[in-house]
């Protein structure tokens, strides 16, 4: 929540920026605020939060809808696409406040290792992000401790963000399919 409010406080600190009107708006506002766009300065906002995943079992945030014939002889289960709508928590634990869902799909799309091609919408459901969203697109390969992937897009607030997001895996257990995500993001925005 520190580096959340520190990003708020960066966001209000931006001089000279476009109205945001959040996801409500009418196709006329939306031009009016690209009219504005000449004016404006990019700004750089940091996000931390933790995404929690549970694919088995009970009070699943994530499904597989689709695999190949070959999925289930494949060491890295390659072809299953999975879809989440998983809790983006303050805390890395299940009771944490959530001030967001993460939902998409991803594919498990190596041959090589369990790697997943992901596209994901970080919704914001809290303070000033509420009903603004993040687009990630990337590829995912698990077992690595950090991995890189792009920010290509956003609305509301996020409108034409381009940026990066750092995932690490801070827990998963095997038989439950129940990991804890630890997310950073670094955004240029309007
Ligand atoms: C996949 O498996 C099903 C059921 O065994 C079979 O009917 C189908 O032809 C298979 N498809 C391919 C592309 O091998
Ligand atoms: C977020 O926005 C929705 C829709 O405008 C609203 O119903 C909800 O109360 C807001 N949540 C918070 C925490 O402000
Ligand atoms: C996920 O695993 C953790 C650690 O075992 C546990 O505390 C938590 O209740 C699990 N979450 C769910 C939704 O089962």
């Amino acid at each position: 929540m520190v580096k959340l409010s520190l990003a708020l406080i960066l966001c209000s600190m931006a001089l000279a920026m476009p109205a945001v009107y959040g996801i409500a708006e009418g196709p006329k506002e939306v031009e009016e605020w690209f009219q504005k766009l000449s004016h404006a300065k990019p700004k750089l906002t940091k996000l931390h939060f933790y995404f929690l995943q549970k694919l088995n079992g009970e009070k699943l945030t994530a499904v597989t809808v689709a695999k190949a014939n070959m999925t289930d002889t494949s060491p890295t289960t390659f072809g299953v696409i999975n879809v989440i709508d998983d809790p983006m928590t303050v805390e890395p634990h299940w009771t944490s406040k959530v001030v967001g869902r993460a939902q998409g799909l991803y594919a498990v799309a190596s041959l090589e290792e369990v790697s997943l091609s992901c596209f994901i919408n970080f919704v914001f459901t809290e303070g000033d992000y509420n009903g603004s969203s993040l687009t990630l697109m990337g590829q995912n390969p698990l077992r690595h401790p950090v991995r890189e992937m792009s920010i290509i897009g956003g609305s509301g607030v996020f409108r034409m963000a381009r940026g990066v997001a750092t995932f690490a895996t801070l827990f998963f257990d095997v038989p439950a399919k129940n990991a804890t995500v630890d997310v950073n993001i670094v955004a240029l925005h309007y």
